[in-house]
C-alpha cells in the first residue's frame, strides 16, 4: 500500500502534537472553506452525485457532492473519491461516542501479551483521513505509541499529521508518521512489527478485493485488527414515516455501486479475516443523533436522501418533500436518528513472535 516517503510532502515522523486540535484549526482560508457551498436550488442533491460513505452536501448540478476540495479526485472521472475534512470533522464526536467500548479490552489483553510492548506499540491507521482513530484510541491504551498514519489522500495525511494525539491514557509519548498509499496494495511486510492495525468508516467504502488485501496483509503480519464504524445498512428515525425504508433501501443500493461493499462491509470482513484463522468479534456501534446533533444530522439526512434520489430518480419528487420535513424536524430539535454501525476485532493468529 504504502509508497516511499519521498512520495509526499508529508511523510516521515512526527513528532507528537501538543494536545489534540481542533482539525479545521489546519483548514486553508478558515473561516470559509474551500468546499463548495451547498446549491439551495437543488435541496435534496437530486442533480448532483453523492459518494457512498463520503459525507454529504449538495454542490452545483452535476458536480458530485461534499468533495470539491480541489480540482480532481471527486470520484465522477476514475479518480478516487476525496473526503471533507469538514465533514470528517463534524462526525467525530459522534463517531468517539459511538464506537464499541467492549471491544478495548480484548484488545488490550492482546497487546499485553505482545513480547515486544515494553518498547511501545506500533499502531497502523489506515484510511485514517484526519486522524479521528487515534484521537479517540490512544488516549484508550496504556503505553508508548507510534502510529503510522496511511490514506492515499496527501490532504488528509496533512490535517492527520497536525491533529494528532498528544499522549497515552498513562501519559506514555505518542509519535506518528503518515504514509500515503492506496489499501489495495497493503501487504504483510508493510505491517512487519506492527502491534495494531486500525481503520473506521472505511470498510464500507472499499470493495472486496481491497478488503482481502488489508485482510491478508494483517493475518500475514499476525496483527489484530480493529476496524469501526462500518456502516449496517438499518437506519431508525423518530417519528417513523412511510418513506423511511423506501430511502433506506434506494441508499442501500447506492452504497454497493461500483462494487463497494456499503452495508455488507461488516459481514465481509468477518469472513475474510475467519478465512485467514482469526478470531472476530462483532458489536454495534450506533450513532444516536439528537438535537445536540442537529449539524450532523442535516449534513447526513441532506446526503442519506441525495444519495437515495441519484439511485432512484423516481423518488425525487417525494423525497423532496421528505427531506423538507425532516430537515425542519431537526432544526425544532424534534428528530432524533440513530444510523447503525458495525465495530470489529479481528484477533489474527500471532506470527513469528510478532503478535
Ligand atoms: C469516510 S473517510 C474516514 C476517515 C477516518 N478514518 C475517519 O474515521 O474520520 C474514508 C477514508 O479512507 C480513505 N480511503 C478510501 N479508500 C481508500 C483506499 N482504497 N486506500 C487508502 N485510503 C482510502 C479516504 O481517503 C478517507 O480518508
Amino acid at each position: 500500500m504504502t509508497e516511499p516517503a519521498t512520495a509526499t510532502p508529508y511523510s516521515g515522523t512526527i513528532p507528537a502534537q501538543p494536545g489534540p486540535r481542533d482539525v479545521t484549526d489546519a483548514l486553508p482560508g478558515r473561516p470559509g472553506s474551500t468546499v463548495e457551498p451547498e446549491n439551495p436550488e437543488d435541496p435534496v442533491g437530486a442533480t448532483t452525485s453523492v459518494i457512498p460513505g463520503a459525507g454529504p452536501s449538495a454542490s452545483r448540478p452535476g458536480e458530485r457532492a461534499t468533495l470539491r476540495l480541489r480540482d480532481g479526485g471527486d470520484g465522477g472521472d476514475g479518480e478516487p473519491a476525496r473526503y471533507a475534512p469538514e465533514w470528517l470533522q463534524l462526525r467525530e464526536s459522534a463517531d468517539a461516542a459511538a464506537r464499541a467500548y467492549e471491544l478495548l479490552d480484548p484488545l488490550r489483553i492482546r497487546l499485553a501479551n505482545l513480547p515486544g510492548r515494553a518498547d511501545g506499540f506500533v499502531i497502523h491507521d489506515i484510511g485514517c483521513g484526519t486522524g479521528s482513530m487515534g484521537r479517540w484510541l490512544a488516549p484508550h491504551l496504556d503505553g508508548a505509541q507510534h502510529w503510522v498514519l496511511h490514506d492515499r489522500d496527501p490532504y488528509l495525511l496533512h490535517f492527520a499529521a497536525v491533529a494528532s494525539p498528544r499522549s497515552a491514557a498513562d501519559g506514555s509519548h505518542v509519535t506518528v508518521e503518515t504514509r500515503r498509499g492506496d489499501v489495495a496494495r497493503l501487504t504483510s511486510d508493510a505491517l512487519s512489527g506492527a502491534s495494531l492495525v486500525t481503520a473506521s468508516a472505511l470498510l464500507d467504502v472499499l470493495t472486496r478485493d481491497e478488503l482481502g488485501a488489508l485482510a491478508a496483509a494483517c493475518a500475514g503480519a499476525g496483527c489484530p485488527a480493529l476496524l469501526t464504524l462500518s456502516v449496517a445498512g438499518r437506519v431508525e428515525l423518530t417519528a417513523p414515516h412511510p418513506m423511511d425504508q423506501e430511502i433506506t433501501e434506494a441508499f442501500n443500493a447506492h452504497q454497493r455501486r461500483d462494487g463497494l461493499l456499503g452495508p455488507d462491509a461488516a459481514t465481509a470482513a468477518a469472513e475474510a479475516f475467519a478465512e485467514h484463522g482469526a478470531t472476530v468479534k462483532l458489536n454495534p456501534s450506533p450513532w444516536r443523533l439528537g438535537p445536540e446533533q442537529a449539524a450532523l444530522t442535516e449534513q447526513w439526512l441532506r446526503g442519506w436522501v441525495g444519495a437515495a434520489v441519484e439511485e432512484r430518480p423516481e423518488l425525487a419528487a417525494r423525497a423532496g418533500t421528505y427531506l423538507a420535513e425532516r430537515l425542519e424536524a431537526c432544526a425544532e430539535g424534534e428528530l432524533r436518528v440513530v444510523v447503525q454501525h458495525t465495530d470489529l476485532l479481528a484477533l489474527c493468529r500471532p506470527v513469528g513472535g510478532t503478535g
